[in-house]
């Protein structure tokens, strides 16, 4: 990255300008996404990658959707089809454990969720199943899923991928987009962020049918930049940081 850098990947904000040939945008439409890695906190913003924000969304839940659910839709694509299927989650109220959480069950999936129990009741209104994280993970699981767990999508870097492959049966039945050391260690797939206007769109697709809600932990004005950075950094935030320009 040059340095000095613009921070943020994510936006949303109403288009004032197109290129020539653009086609699918005019000015006035509200778009969200993602800029490269950084540049996206800023009052003009280009996007690299971007879709119709749906009005179901705020601003804010449209400014933390990009990242979120391009991860999320990633994580779940290689675990293959989700349809009938038990899907474990670690990290399942975070950013892009509830994205994935709620991507999934819009899928059919029976989704199994770890998170602190603050978050228990949230994850139980997204119609997943909550349960603890740590020791013990294999066990909690075996009593909620009797049938077994097809599939696993680590968010937490905890350090559980083995659990998660003996849980699942396989490496390949489990996917992290954190735990990079494991993931190769074991054989797990390892899924970064694409900048894809397509992942954009079908989020914003299940935003439109009220499957999917981005989760917002605060938003902060620009003036109280170096509050939100510190706040993130101090981690175990509740969904995305926002900052309102
Ligand atoms: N590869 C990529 O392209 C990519 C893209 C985006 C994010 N990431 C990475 O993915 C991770 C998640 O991102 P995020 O935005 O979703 O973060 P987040 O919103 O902060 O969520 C993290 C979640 O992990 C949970 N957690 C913490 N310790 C845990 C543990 N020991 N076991 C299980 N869950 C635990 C937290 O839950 P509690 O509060 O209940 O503890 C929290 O809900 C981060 O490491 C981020 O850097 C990677």
């Amino acid at each position: 990255m040059e340095l000095p850098a613009i921070p943020g990947r994510d936006a949303v904000g109403v288009v004032d300008e197109v290129g020539e040939g653009v086609q699918d945008t005019v000015v006035g439409d509200r778009v969200f996404g993602l800029g490269g890695v950084t540049g996206a906190t800023a009052e003009l913003a280009l996007l690299s990658a971007r879709a119709q924000a749906p009005a179901t969304w705020s601003d804010e839940e449209s400014a933390g959707a990009g990242l979120a659910s391009v991860t999320a839709l990633g994580g779940l694509k290689v675990l293959g089809p989700l349809p009938g299927r038990t899907l474990l989650i670690e990290g399942a109220a975070g950013g892009v454990g509830s994205a994935a959480a709620e991507i999934a069950l819009a899928h059919g999936a029976t989704v199994i969720g770890t998170a602190g129990e603050h978050d228990h009741a949230f994850l139980a209104e997204l119609g997943a199943i909550p349960t603890t994280y740590g020791s013990g993970l294999a066990r909690r699981v075996a009593a909620l899923a009797p049938q077994g767990v097809d599939c696993a999508f680590d968010t937490a870097a905890s350090g559980s991928l083995d659990d998660l492959v003996a849980i699942t049966g396989a490496p390949t039945r489990v996917s992290t987009i954190a735990d990079h050391a494991n993931a190769r260690r074991l054989g797990t797939h390892l899924v970064n962020a694409v900048n894809d206007p397509a992942l954009l769109d079908a989020a914003a697709e299940l935003g439109r049918q009220g499957r999917y809600t981005p989760r917002i932990e605060r938003t902060y004005p620009l003036e109280r930049i170096a509050e939100a950075h510190a706040r993130a950094e101090r981690g175990r935030t509740r969904g995305k940081i926002v900052i309102r320009i």
